[in-house]
């Protein structure tokens, strides 16, 4: 299988893409490809840089059997479009500021909505921001990662 670097955008990075970065790798470890899928996450805000995951995120990623250790970082142009092949991002706002600092077609080609690759939540085109909600918006979130990185896994393997 072909080797595939993927890198999980949200705005604080201590949300949504450090739950998907330790979803997937989960996933993908279970499925014995973490020679093959790399995985990492960064944000476009540096409000909460070098800080782990929000606790409310840790605490309901705990309770589903995941541990989140990812220290937030920013999203770096000069670098992360060089060194992932798909860009995943959360919402229209993530989009539109990792498209803006993209040079050229070929990096712009590799930012796509994690909500693509939704099986059972047809009715969602993003990843909501938990941040200002309460738990049900966390369990939320951590429904619609789960779905999208079995979808992204399937994918990936399917396409081999
Ligand atoms: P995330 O959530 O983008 O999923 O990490 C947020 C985290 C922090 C803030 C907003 C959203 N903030 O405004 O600090």
């Amino acid at each position: 299988m072909k080797e595939t670097r993927i890198l999980f955008i949200c705005l604080g990075n201590i949300c949504r893409s450090p739950a998907a970065h330790g979803i997937m790798e989960e996933f993908v470890k279970r499925a014995g490809l973490s020679e093959t899928i790399h995985i990492d996450s960064a944000g476009i805000g540096s409000w909460h840089i070098g800080k782990l995951p929000d606790s409310r995120m840790r605490a309901h990623a705990a309770d589903r059997g995941y541990d989140l250790l990812h220290k937030a970082r920013l999203f770096n142009p000069h670098t992360d479009f060089d060194n992932f092949d798909l860009i995943l991002v959360m919402d229209e706002e993530n989009y539109t500021n990792i498209i803006h600092q993209a040079h050229n077609a070929q990096e712009r080609q590799k930012v796509r909505y994690l909500a693509e690759y939704l099986c059972h939540h047809p009715q969602y085109r993003i990843i909501p921001d938990p941040y200002y909600g309460g738990a049900d918006h966390f369990e939320l979130v951590l429904d619609l990662i789960e779905d999208a990185c079995h979808g992204l896994l399937d994918t990936l393997v399917s396409a081999q």
